[in-house]
């Protein structure tokens, strides 16, 4: 079939756009297109090559996939062998010293000479490839094997989209690429959670996860994969000149199209490696991929030379390591930590294992739905991590090494010895019922009043100002009646006495007996300050008030079901449940009725004198962002002088939305339903009773 210029003008379109598109992806991190467009383009492409195979050309973007899976490799001898590389695992300043000193010895430099030339590259965690480039075409890749002989994993290698089909510029007639495929430590996480939601197992580490790719036989699993490559040296070369030094041997790869890290020092001398380990490894939570150490070279490739090798391992190159972050142990427990807010949190109890520089025998999993998604469970061998000043972490559990029984009813069948984790439906600190929140994301203890993760928390809201207003019982003295025992939850303080008081530490005679007195006195409250006093989740001081006002009595607040709440104007889905979450837990009902045993009581009815006057009443109002003269609590206090309402979400009752700086999604909800958008200078208008 004779080919028409439209239709090579055509395929070669094809493959510049997705060209552009692909680095787009894999080297902006940015789509530029969608997903079916991109597959249409490939289509066209695969289909045009097959019925114009003459068309086909090696870096055509059709040659990266499609393989068949293969039955076995076949085996790739190296003319030139891949080296490995001698460990310094001393990772101190002398690490380099010892090196440098070697090398010096070695070249019979007296001390009087300079300082020796050296190249310090990343040292990464990943999988040592070798690619052919033949006339600048990827001909074969293949693994290090035993150095001489590896695997022909050339299909897998293909799919890798850092790896140039064709080397740019002129390129020799050979040209063997050493290097390593890696994985970032994002994209593995990324590709994690939608494996799981597949319902695949979970890859367990970035090195893992590169290494098991490339030794798949089918390349489509490869290409699911998120890998990437570093260049860092050369093995068989004809027809190339070589340059002078491994720095302009490694310019001279990244010329040739060739990924190569940009974390690469040409230093002189051990301080300088010393330097260069530091610094690295104070950047090494923040570099994007893992590595477990640096790499020093001699940069002059005929010193290179002049050194040579032992055994396997050349003179002129170390590997100086850097404290493993990765380290296996085993789970022996699932412990429920309540946080000051209540929210519940797993934490694994690991056998102590000693990783990053410290022993650690804790890891948080943030929350149940984390948990669910790691699988972590009672007796599991775990990947633990812990990075710079990072928490550590469990990233991942060894599913092979998961202890197991055999199943009920069929004894051939195995079984996980341990179920999935789950919260308990009851705080393992108070006992009172949890609440989902979010979602099901977050789940919290309903007994905020009793609860004693929450004491601190609830008894000082108890005591502000702007509650029960018990003068002198700040943070230090809470502290200490916790502490001591003396104070479980807020009505423990009305139990209080001087003698007690008076043996805390700072605490004489006098400021005791003034405590009591404050204590005394807020006996006598009005009903909005002690709804908010309760501190109830989601229900502020304003939202205190209009309850107070609404129901006018604190039983028919407590008896209220969620419909009976939404009534009421700024009381949303929300509030309405945390109210009513609330009440229903018996452990605040009877907290509640301790504190009025105790003789709290309040005003019930307040009358219409505190009724609310001003320009702005029946306003409700959002803030977001940062206002240029304002603080949001100073917005507040002038929006609610003037009558109106602050509210903390969007929804069709809100009025305005005031909007500063860096707006969060408020301001696009807002927009969305339509709702008038001010800025500070127009709710000075607005409070200055002026038209808008
Ligand atoms: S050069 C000089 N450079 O370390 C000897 N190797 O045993 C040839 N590695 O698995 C290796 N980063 O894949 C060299 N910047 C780097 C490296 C590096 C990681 C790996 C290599 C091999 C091991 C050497």
């Amino acid at each position: 079939m004779s080919i028409s210029a439209g239709t090579l003008n055509r395929v070669q379109w094809l493959r510049h756009e997705i060209g552009i598109h692909d680095r787009a992806y894999f080297e902006l991190d940015a789509s530029t297109i969608s997903d079916s467009a991109y597959d249409a383009l490939f289509r066209e492409l695969r289909e045009l090559e097959a019925a114009h195979p003459e068309l086909i050309t090696p870096d055509s973007p059709t040659q990266r996939v499609g393989g068949k899976p293969l039955a076995q490799f076949a085996s790739v001898t190296y003319a030139v062998p891949m080296l490995s590389i001698q460990t310094e695992t001393d990772t101190g300043a002398s690490g380099a010293e010892h090196f440098d000193s070697r090398v010096r010895r070695e070249l019979e430099l007296n001390f009087a000479a300079t300082e020796v030339e050296y190249v310090a590259e990343l040292k990464f965690d990943g999988l040592a490839v070798s690619l052919r480039f033949e006339r600048g075409i990827f001909t074969q890749g293949a693994t290090r094997g035993d150095g001489t002989t590896g695997e022909d994993v050339t299909q897998n290698l293909k799919t890798i989209r850092d790896i140039p089909l064709l080397l740019m510029g002129e390129s020799p007639p050979l040209l063997e690429v050493r290097g390593e495929v890696y994985m970032c430590r994002d994209e593995l996480a990324r590709y994690n959670k939608e494996a799981q939601a597949r319902g695949e197992k979970p890859l367990v580490n970035p090195r893992n996860g590169a290494a098991g790719s490339i030794r798949q036989l089918d390349p489509n699993i490869a290409a699911s994969r998120p890998l990437r490559f570093f260049a860092y040296g050369i093995g068989a070369v004809d027809g190339w000149a070589l340059p002078a030094t491994q720095k302009e041997l490694l310019d001279a790869l990244a010329a040739f199209g060739l990924p190569v890290s940009k974390h690469c020092a040409v230093l002189r001398g051990w301080r300088e490696l010393a330097d260069f380990h530091d610094r690295i490894g104070e950047q090494r939570a923040q570099i994007p991929f893992d590595i477990d150490g640096v790499v020093y070279k001699v940069n002059s490739i005929a010193l290179q030379n002049r050194l040579g090798f032992r055994s396997r391992e050349p003179r002129w190159a170390v590997a100086h390591k850097y404290p493993a972050e990765e380290a296996r142990t085993t789970v022996l427990a699932i412990d429920i930590q309540v946080g000051r807010t209540g929210a519940l949190t797993p934490v694994a109890k690991l056998q102590p294992v000693f990783v990053g520089g410290v022993t650690v025998s804790n890891a948080t999993l943030h929350n149940e739905e984390e948990a669910r998604r790691k699988d972590v469970r009672v007796g599991d061998t775990v990947v633990v991590r812990r990075a710079g000043d990072v928490i550590p972490e469990i990233v991942a559990v060894v599913i092979e090494a998961r202890p197991t029984q055999a199943a009920e009813n069929d004894l051939f069948n195995c079984v996980p010895l341990y179920p999935p984790f789950e919260l308990p439906g009851t705080c393992p600190q108070c006992g009172s019922h949890v609440v989902r929140e979010e979602g099901g994301a977050i789940v919290r203890c309903s007994g905020g009043l009793v609860c004693p993760a929450q004491a601190r928390g609830a008894l000082l809201h108890f005591a502000n100002r702007r509650t029960m207003d018990i003068e002198g019982l700040g943070d230090k003295l809470v502290d200490q009646l916790i502490a001591g025992g003396h104070v479980k939850t807020p009505a423990d303080l009305y139990a209080l006495t001087v003698p007690v008081l008076a043996s805390l530490d700072r605490m004489g005679e006098k400021s005791a007996e003034n405590l009591i007195h404050a204590i005394e006195k807020s006996r006598r409250s009005n009903l909005a300050r002690f709804i908010f006093a309760l501190g109830i989740r989601n229900v502020g001081e304003s939202t205190a008030r209009d309850l107070a006002r609404h129901f006018g009595s604190f039983s028919a607040l407590q008896n209220a079901d969620v419909g009976a709440l939404e009534n009421i104007p700024d009381v949303g889905p929300v509030i309405a449940e945390s109210i009513v979450d609330f009440f229903a837990e018996m452990h605040n009902r009877e907290e509640i009725a301790r504190l009025t045993d105790a003789g709290v009581h309040w005003e019930e009815h307040e009358g219409t004198a505190n009724a609310p006057t001003g320009l702005l009443v029946g306003k409700l109002f959002v803030l977001t962002g940062t206002l240029p003269g304002l603080t949001r609590e100073g917005a507040k206090e002038l929006i609610e002088a003037a009558g109106g309402k602050v509210s903390s979400s969007v929804s069709k009752k809100t009025s305005y939305v005031i909007a500063g700086e860096e707006a969060g999604s408020k301001l696009g909800h807002a927009q969305e339903l339509g709702i008038t958008i001010l800025d500070e200078a127009k709710l000075f208008q607005l409070l200055r009773g002026e038209c808008l």
